[in-house]
């Protein structure tokens, strides 16, 4: 039997897109290494401690309020300091909104990623920015996001595409990171 990793998604939303998407990405996960047992979690009700079970956490947060982490993201931010996650993989998938912000778009993936990264994760899952047109974004490493960009506000019919694209990417870099061990049965 091949022995996978362990996955949590954990998402915040104010007005429904990274709820519905976090559903989405469990099921283009199903039956794959990534597989995952539990739903997607509301980060409006978790403890940063159900971080630890994990071995690769997924992580959905639009950009709000220009600029900013939305608010139930926002509230438990400090309370990361308090974990280690060395070891882990780290997915970040961000809403915005490039029409409307183009000075701030996806910022939120830049800040949780540079934090969880701080926190010793492995950040994968980076995208490229082509098709997002933006002035600055703090989502943006090495001229890609550190995460997948999606923009409902704007282009909600590339959203199930890049979503699909971007699991699947997942999936290779993860089996490039960790070859599935095989364990006895
Ligand atoms: C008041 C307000 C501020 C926003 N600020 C930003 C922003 O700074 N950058 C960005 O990319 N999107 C911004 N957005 C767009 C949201 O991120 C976008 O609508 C997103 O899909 C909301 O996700 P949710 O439905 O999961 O809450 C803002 C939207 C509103 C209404």
């Amino acid at each position: 039997m091949e022995k996978s990793l362990k996955v949590g998604l954990f998402y915040g939303s104010e007005t429904g897109n990274t709820k519905e998407y976090a559903f989405v990405i469990k099921d283009l996960l199903s039956s794959t290494i990534l597989e995952m047992d539990k739903d997607p979690v509301d980060m409006a009700a978790f403890d940063v401690e159900d971080l630890l079970e994990y071995d690769m956490l997924i992580f959905g947060s639009p950009t709000w309020n220009i600029g900013e982490l939305q608010s139930d993201i926002g509230e438990v931010f400090d309370e990361f300091d308090s974990i280690d996650l060395a070891g882990k993989l780290v997915a970040i998938y961000g809403f915005g909104d490039h029409e409307g912000y183009p000075d701030t778009y996806q910022d939120a993936i830049g800040i949780l990623g540079r934090k969880l990264r701080e926190r010793g994760a492995k950040l994968i899952g980076f995208s490229e920015t082509s098709g997002h047109h933006f002035e600055e974004s703090l989502g943006i490493e090495e001229g890609k996001f550190m995460g997948l960009a999606l923009d409902n506000d704007n282009q909600a019919e590339l959203s199930d595409e890049r979503l699909r694209l971007w699991t699947k990417q997942l999936i290779s870099e993860v089996a490039v990171l960790h070859p599935p061990q095989k364990i006895s049965s």
